[in-house]
């Protein structure tokens, strides 16, 4: 098979990943029960802490994100328990049906199209909910370009509670910060090829020590997943299952990456980037799908003009442009296209992806005025 063309990957994730990144995953394989690996684990675990603000653990799963949100759920949920899960895009109704799928009562909290539930509306399930065992939120709906803009509120009336507050920040977390510790998180859960610039293939969970306790004393009836496993072995330096070392090795060097640039740089990268995006996409006189107030930093969202081919549009942006964008899901396929605005992304990539766009639209007959694009 030979290989595909490089292009520029502004799909929400995986993203364009750097030399370095990718040139650390040449290291040698090594025996994952040795000294070599018990040290590159510690170092990527520490750097983790880094990413979540913590001073607790930080679980790495070989999976990708989803493996992650798993274990969140199979370690936490048990047959009968209430979870209030605010649901507004295709991620946040897959981690309802997690909650099901684990013998749970999932308590959905819907919204709008292109918003999130109302901290109200949540709060109200949260404080109603009778054996409410934890509330899980959706940081970033990636399908929608949405983001919740009220997790420390929400972490508050879960704790009031005494329920887990557990946050999928999958397509988030790089891009924007969480400092679980200060807020009192209990299980944050990131993927390694979103916000992070590394190849996909790992899930990272921060856990606080109330989750911490909790697992080590009801036994998760998943085996791979099973968080008391992970721990035990954590605490000597291995991981339970043979762990994907070249994708360890890319972690840390990306992890080394993100202390290197600083965890507020990072952000305050991702949301100027992405406040270039909004501008000049309502600019081409396209409509954003998200309302302003819950615009993501880390997923663009945008309609296409009427009557515009999905498909052939992004095929065009592809093969014409080496510019990969994502289309829509479920009812948006057809109708949105949306573009990631993560990791390693920078004003070249942004002036890159827009100009593709521009002259995109531009040969699906819709005018856009090209000296806007670039500043
Ligand atoms: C918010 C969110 N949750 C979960 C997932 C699933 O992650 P993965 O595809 O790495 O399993 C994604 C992937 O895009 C996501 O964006």
């Amino acid at each position: 098979m030979s290989y595909p063309k490089r292009k520029l990957i502004m799909v929400p994730g995986p993203t364009n990943i750097s030399d370095r990144v990718m040139g650390a995953m040449l290291k040698p394989v090594i025996n994952h029960r040795g000294e070599a690996f018990s040290a590159l684990l510690k170092d990527v675990t520490e750097k983790g802490k880094y990413l979540f603000q913590t001073s607790h653990d930080v679980v790495i799963l070989s999976s990708s994100g989803t493996g992650g949100v798993e274990a969140a759920v199979w370690n936490i949920i048990k047959p009968g328990d209430a979870a209030v899960v605010p649901v507004f895009g295709e991620f946040s109704e897959r981690l309802a049906e997690m909650v099901e799928i684990a013998g749970g009562r999932a308590i959905r909290v819907r919204s709008e199209p292109g918003s999130v539930p109302s901290l109200e509306a949540v709060k109200k399930e949260i404080e109603a909910s009778k054996a409410l065992k934890a509330v899980f939120v959706v940081h970033n709906e990636t399908s929608t370009g949405c983001t919740v803009p009220y997790l420390e509120e929400v972490t508050r009336a879960a704790k009031k509670r005494s329920a887990f507050m557990i946050i999928d920040a999958i397509s988030s977390l790089g891009g924007y910060a969480i400092p679980v510790d200060r807020w009192g998180v209990d299980i944050c859960i990131t993927g390694s090829q979103k916000c992070l610039a590394a190849p996909p293939g790992l899930a990272l969970l921060s856990l606080s020590n109330e989750a911490v306790e909790y697992v080590k004393k009801y036994q998760s009836p998943s085996r791979y997943f099973d968080l008391r496993r992970q721990l035990d072995y954590l605490a000597r330096g291995e991981t339970p299952f043979t762990p994907a070392i070249p994708l360890y090795y890319a972690l840390d060097e990306a992890l080394t990456m993100l202390q290197e640039e600083r965890l507020e740089k990072r952000v305050e990268r991702h949301t100027r980037l992405a406040s270039r995006f909004y501008q000049a996409l309502t600019g081409f006189g396209l409509e954003l799908f998200a309302k302003e107030e819950f615009r993501s930093n880390t997923v663009i969202a945008a309609l296409y003009p009427k009557a515009t081919d999905d498909k052939e549009f992004r095929r065009s942006m592809s093969d014409e442009q080496d510019v990969v964008i994502a289309g829509g899901f479920g009812n948006l396929k057809g109708k949105v296209f949306r573009v990631g605005c993560m990791g390693e992304v920078n004003d070249g990539y942004v002036n890159r992806t827009l100009s593709a766009l521009a002259v995109t639209l531009h040969k699906f007959g819709h005018g856009v005025d090209l000296q806007s694009v670039l500043n």
